[in-house]
């Protein structure tokens, strides 16, 4: 939990001039709090009110943190919302005009055309390539020899598994015919986001966008890169005359259901990298957190392992058996509800909207602080508690839908949720099984909001393996 909120909450408007003088004196402390990570600067309340709305440089924000009114806010009153200006700001420069970044017709078309690629038939038919992507860096930690194999090595493990999803990602999406290389690819998305911050930052506090920052230039020629690459995989897919069967196949071949519209190239360029984007680094994360929490609870890590050998869940030779892993996609759950990959939703409003006996005006923030709400004191038990059986079916029955928001809700929930979850399963039955994962700091790093909830200064531990052959 945040330890002093930097936004105040406002309940009664304040007096302007008093209130504009502390603000103008606050700037630099609120900016700085901001860069190290937006979560801290959210007022405590969000972890203990239903509503809470703040107010700085004259605009105002209202955190949504009761299950009920985020369902009337983001399903009911769906139509009524925007995609807000500091995320467009941030992501749009490469994403375009995507899925994750469009509104209106122009979104709700490219969402039905993508919908099919999504569907759980289409996501058991990737489970081969997530083990081989798993295989290939269980190998990897292995090393070449036997005392390689041996060896307890220092990694962090932050880019192992980005690398991980990353060959996911590619070889759904752009199997055998992509040049798209990892490192580079990765080392571009690093500096697009490590920018972000200052971003969203300035244009919370309504900078114009060309405001200058760190990290802009770098920012600049990251989304030049990205957009070049996967433009360069379009194209050399296109020359090949025969779309494939993967998911940029699909994605060309698809038509909106409604209007019989293919995507064009511009809007095959911003959903490829979209998903790329959105799809390697978020499952990474949950991976991350994952290896890092089970670390510190040996004994729910035993009754994962235990799972994984009671079925003799092997991905690679037995796709479905994935689907049987209960408990460990329950853990996966509980550390998505600590860490949520993507800890805000936000949105602007673009017509009044009603939250209860509040009336939000067009033109307005209104934000889903994932974090808090995963972490609220009136809607879970002992909030900070590692418990994985928060997710056994009985509780999870009991509990309101729109408590635990890990991939969204409503018409923008997250595309990929399906995919993501599989993959995370494939890929701890293929590396818990093989190594111990021994954190070299005890204490866990810091959360920092980067879009994404990344942990400060990465994640190393210790890969020890289990078996020796
Ligand atoms: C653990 C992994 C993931 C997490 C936690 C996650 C989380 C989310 C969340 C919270 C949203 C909703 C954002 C909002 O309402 O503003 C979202 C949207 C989206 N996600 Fe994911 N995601 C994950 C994996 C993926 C994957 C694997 C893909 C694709 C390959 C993907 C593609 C998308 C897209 C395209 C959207 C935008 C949907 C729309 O606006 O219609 N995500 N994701």
């Amino acid at each position: 939990m945040s330890s002093a909120g930097t936004f105040r909450v406002c309940e009664t408007g304040g007096p302007p001039l008093r209130e504009a003088l502390a603000e103008a004196v606050a700037l630099p402390s609120v900016l700085t709090t901001m860069l190290r990570s937006l979560i801290e600067a959210w007022p405590d309340e969000v972890y203990t009110r239903p509503l809470v709305t703040t107010r700085f440089l004259g605009q105002r924000t209202t955190y949504v943190c009761d299950p009920q009114l985020i369902r009337s806010l983001i399903v009911d009153q769906a139509g009524a919302l925007e995609r807000e200006t500091f995320m467009l700001r941030a992501l749009a420069p490469a994403l375009g005009s995507g899925i994750l970044t469009a509104d209106g017709p122009h979104w709700r078309g490219q969402r039905r055309t993508a919908a099919p690629m999504f569907r759980p038939d289409r996501v058991r038919d990737f489970i081969p390539a997530m083990a081989a992507a798993a295989h290939a860096t269980r190998l990897r930690w292995l090393g070449r020899t036997p005392a390689d194999a041996r060896a307890e090595t220092e990694r962090d493990l932050l880019p192992e598994m980005m690398r991980t999803t990353f060959d996911v990602i590619v070889a759904t999406m752009v199997s055998g015919d992509s040049r798209l290389e990892v490192e580079p690819f990765g080392r571009a998305i690093d500096a697009y986001l490590g920018q972000t911050a200052w971003k969203i930052a300035l244009s919370m506090l309504r900078a114009p966008a060309w405001t200058p920052h760190p990290g802009a230039g770098a920012g600049a020629r990251a989304a030049h890169y990205l957009r070049s690459e996967v433009a360069r995989t379009v194209a050399r897919r296109r020359d090949r005359g025969e779309p494939g069967a993967d998911l940029l196949g699909l994605l060309l071949q698809a038509r909106d259901p409604e209007t019989g519209e293919r995507l064009s190239d511009e809007g095959l360029i911003d959903n490829l990298l979209t998903f790329v984007a959105a799809g390697h680094e978020t499952t990474a994360l949950a991976l991350t957190w994952t290896l890092r929490v089970l670390a510190d609870h040996p004994a729910v890590e035993r009754r994962v392992l235990d799972e994984i050998a009671r079925l003799g869940a092997d991905p690679a030779a037995d796709p479905e058996a994935v689907e049987r892993l209960a408990f460990t996609r329950q853990v996966v759950l509980e550390v998505m509800r600590l860490y949520p990959p993507a800890p805000l939703i936000v949105r602007r409003t673009a017509a009044e909207v009603r939250l209860g006996d509040r009336v939000i005006p067009a033109g307005e923030s209104v934000h889903v602080p994932v974090y808090a709400l995963h972490r609220h004191l009136s809607l879970w038990d002992r909030p900070e508690v590692f418990d994985p059986d928060r997710f056994a079916p009985a509780p999870t029955a009991s509990r309101d839908r729109y408590a635990y928001l890990p991939f969204g809700a409503g018409p923008r929930v997250c595309i990929g949720m399906g995919l993501a979850l599989t993959e995370c399963l494939v890929i701890l039955a293929t590396l818990l099984p093989a190594f111990r994962f021994v954190p070299v700091r005890a204490e866990m790093p810091e959360a920092q909001f980067r879009v994404t909830l990344r942990p400060k200064g990465g994640m190393t531990m210790k890969v020890v393996p289990r078996h020796v052959r």
